[in-house]
């Protein structure tokens, strides 16, 4: 196999134009063309914490796949290689096609480093994967990262409190757009404070970290959805929780963003009678909560919740 070769199409590739899915396609047309004994090949991009099917070639494959699961899922997690002659032997393996003796996953880093993506090729052949093949194409998959530097979506992040942060959080991650979140305390004294600390009234707000794709999901549009899920009149208040952990918030870190947050309160408090009780403020601190409430609903799907999700 002539990597070389392949490796300085796809650089002629990366060079053409930029934009993130052309190149995605091509990138994975090519290695089906040009690598023998494939029956996949293509690319799971992170998006709210799992990988989600992007651009690929061969069979209609799995669309979303969790980070603890299959090759991809180890790739992601491990952030390296992962190089399997047995899919069968391999625990957790999800076989999209059942055609698939071996294969090999390759992660794609963003600027940061982590692990943003996976290139994923299958095989109908055990063992079909060298040594050789490893080193091609970690720097096939290096030449995507360096291109892809420059295009992935930009990130915002905004803090959100709506009363209790589980269902929060379950309601931004189901949204389109929001990449990523986390509970924790916001805008209160003490430093890292406890749950129990919080709900004894430390003064902090239990409030969702969102970070979010603006070019497709306007921080506007976010807010509006925001406000589908809490009564803003309500005082220190949401749903059946009552205590200053359970006020509203809208806590920004970039102070462009604060005339949108006022722009949309201001609409807001036209279609209630009452004042509104949602904060417009910077952001002063935020605690990340214990690991036991992060995707509280994942972990405990009938825990309690004050959003009705149907
Ligand atoms: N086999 C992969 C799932 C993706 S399909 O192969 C296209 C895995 O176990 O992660």
């Amino acid at each position: 196999m002539d990597y070389t070769t392949m490796n300085l199409q796809l650089e002629g590739m990366a060079q053409e134009e930029p934009g993130f899915i052309p190149l995605l396609s091509n990138a994975s047309a090519l290695i089906y063309q040009s690598m023998d004994r494939l029956n996949w090949a293509g690319f799971y991009l992170m998006d709210k914490g799992s990988l989600l099917l992007g651009p690929f070639q061969g069979k209609v494959a799995c669309i979303r796949i969790p980070r603890e699961k299959g090759v991809c899922g180890a790739a992601l997690r491990e952030n390296r290689t992962q190089l399997v002659p047995d899919v069968h032997v391999f625990p957790g393996h999800i076989a999209c096609d059942s055609a698939s003796q071996s294969e090999i996953v390759i992660p794609l880093r963003d600027g940061r480093g982590r692990a943003a993506a996976v290139l994923d090729i299958d095989s109908p052949v055990l063992n079909r994967f060298s040594e050789q093949d490893r080193q091609g194409l970690e720097a096939f998959a290096h030449i995507i990262e360096k291109s892809m530097k420059g295009l992935t979506p930009m990130e915002k992040t905004i803090y959100l409190a709506g009363g209790c942060f589980w269902g929060c959080q379950k309601y931004f991650d189901l949204m389109d757009g929001v990449i990523e979140t986390e509970v924790g305390y916001a805008n209160g004294e003490a430093e890292n404070p406890t749950y129990e600390q919080v709900k004894h009234g430390a003064g902090h707000a239990e409030t969702v970290r969102v970070v979010y794709d603006p070019a497709r999901l306007p921080l506007r549009e976010l807010l509006e959805r925001y406000f589908q899920v809490i009564d803003p009149t309500a005082v220190n208040h949401q749903g059946e929780d009552f205590g200053i952990q359970y006020r509203t918030g809208i806590y920004y870190t970039d102070p462009a963003d604060a005339p949108t947050v006022a722009a949309a309160l201001q609409d807001l408090s036209r279609r209630y009678d009452k004042p509104l009780a949602v904060e417009n403020q910077p952001l002063q601190s935020f605690y990340s909560a214990e690991e036991y409430h992060q995707k509280y609903l994942e972990k405990n799907p009938n825990g309690y919740c004050h959003i009705h999700f149907n």
